[in-house]
């Protein structure tokens, strides 16, 4: 392996590390997995200004997310079975932000549970919750993770019912793997990811096992959620989830206007823009292609967040300039963890803080929160001195 300078560099150190069927669970999307490809080439389609001639001696990537200052606009998505890419995983990409001062958010369908991370974990530290049809667990899950300190809950609404991901059902995936032959076969070419694994307690979903009857030690993603996810859920349930948690709360998985509104108008604090990495509705518009509509929207009454297909500092700046407070990253940094561990979730947010910053030099611009639609070329259309407040959006987009 040469020099790690890409996340995609990250990605291939994880594909050679990690067990088949975890950076499968990683790398696909829902059915065709066109949504998830999509997500990542439609960034290609946006086109920076570049400006000279610009003092740009000094920069400023640091921004406010939900009030709390963070080191640049990015925060660390929720991904499920995290502890699988690598030993202790949520534990470690935790530490990770916290040093690097970036939000963190641990998923229900963590390996390392809400307590174990919460002991490394420094604010802002997130809990990502599902609403499932035992209400009790869901009340029982928003108090412990406010019992451990996490300043704000993200909601996702996107995944009642699981998109089926064909390459999950091939690798007959499960948390910790079965011992089939293939699959043993599989980790003997793994011994550092095993040692590790032989090295830590937690190879269970650590939120739930213990805390659910029924559930037992191999419960794979898809049966918990088949059998657990609430499909009743509607507008009316953000009600009994804002009766149980008082703090902040965030809604991801908004990939449409009229949703976005309906998100502004129950008094969320954010939504995240998101079709779950591509990984639910195949077929849905990439994450970067709506984020102008909505953040056009309601950008001026909630915080608008963006995820899907965000592998570097160009994408992030793009998304910024598309009227994004903040950018998610969720494979991108596991690929990082998948490769190196701790200090691979370091590489991979250094790698896109680098990349953004010197693409906001190169766009003549020195703080991220001055980023704007101004920075998008716009195909060769006028956009006057500045460029501030052109043109209706999408024809920046090339949509
Ligand atoms: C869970 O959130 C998944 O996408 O697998």
């Amino acid at each position: 392996m040469g020099r790690l300078l890409t996340i995609h560099d990250l990605k291939e150190q994880h594909r050679a590390r990690a067990p088949k069927m975890f950076f499968d669970y990683v790398d696909s999307g829902a059915y065709t997995e066109g949504t998830y490809r999509d997500n990542e080439t439609a960034f290609q389609t946006i086109k920076l200004r570049q400006r000279v001639a610009r003092n740009i001696s000094e920069r400023d990537l640091t921004t406010k997310i939900l009030g709390k200052t963070a080191t640049m606009p990015v925060t660390l998505a929720p991904v499920g079975m995290t502890g699988m890419q690598h030993a202790d995983g949520e534990i470690l990409a935790a530490r990770a932000a916290k040093a690097f001062g970036v939000p963190y958010t641990l998923s229900t369908m963590s390996i390392c549970s809400i307590e174990d991370v919460a002991k490394e974990a420094g604010a802002p530290f997130w809990f990502q919750l599902y609403v499932m049809r035992d209400r009790g667990f869901g009340a029982e899950l928003m108090a412990r993770a406010k019992a451990a300190g996490c300043s704000a809950l993200v909601l996702t609404l996107d995944l009642q019912m699981l998109g089926q991901r064909h390459k999950d059902l091939r690798n007959d995936l499960s948390a910790p793997p079965r011992m089939t032959p293939k699959i043993m076969l599989n980790l003997m070419r793994r011994p550092g990811w095993c040692m590790k694994m032989l090295g830590t307690k937690r190879r269970y979903f650590g939120n739930i096992v213990g805390h659910v009857k029924g559930v037992d030690d191999m419960s794979s993603l898809m049966s918990w959620t088949a059998s657990q996810f609430d499909l009743t859920l509607d507008w009316s349930s953000i009600e009994w989830v804002k009766s149980h948690w008082d703090g902040p709360l965030i809604l991801k998985g908004i990939g449409d206007v009229e949703d976005a509104r309906i998100a502004a108008d129950i008094g969320a604090d954010a939504i995240v823009v998101s079709n779950h990495g591509g990984r639910q509705l195949d077929g849905a518009p990439a994450s970067i292609d709506v984020l102008p509509e909505v953040a056009e929207a309601v950008g001026d009454r909630i915080e608008v967040h963006m995820d899907g297909g965000v592998r570097s500092g160009q994408d992030v700046l793009k998304a910024l300039a598309l009227g994004a407070k903040a950018v998610s990253l969720g494979r991108a940094y596991v690929h990082g963890l998948g490769a190196l561990g701790e200090e691979g979730v370091t590489l991979a947010l250094e790698i896109i803080r680098k990349e953004l910053d010197t693409t906001m030099a190169l766009c003549g611009e020195t703080r991220v929160t001055d980023l704007g639609r101004h920075n998008l070329w716009r195909g060769g259309e006028p956009v006057g001195e500045t460029g501030v407040g052109a043109k209706p959006l999408m024809s920046a987009v090339g949509a």
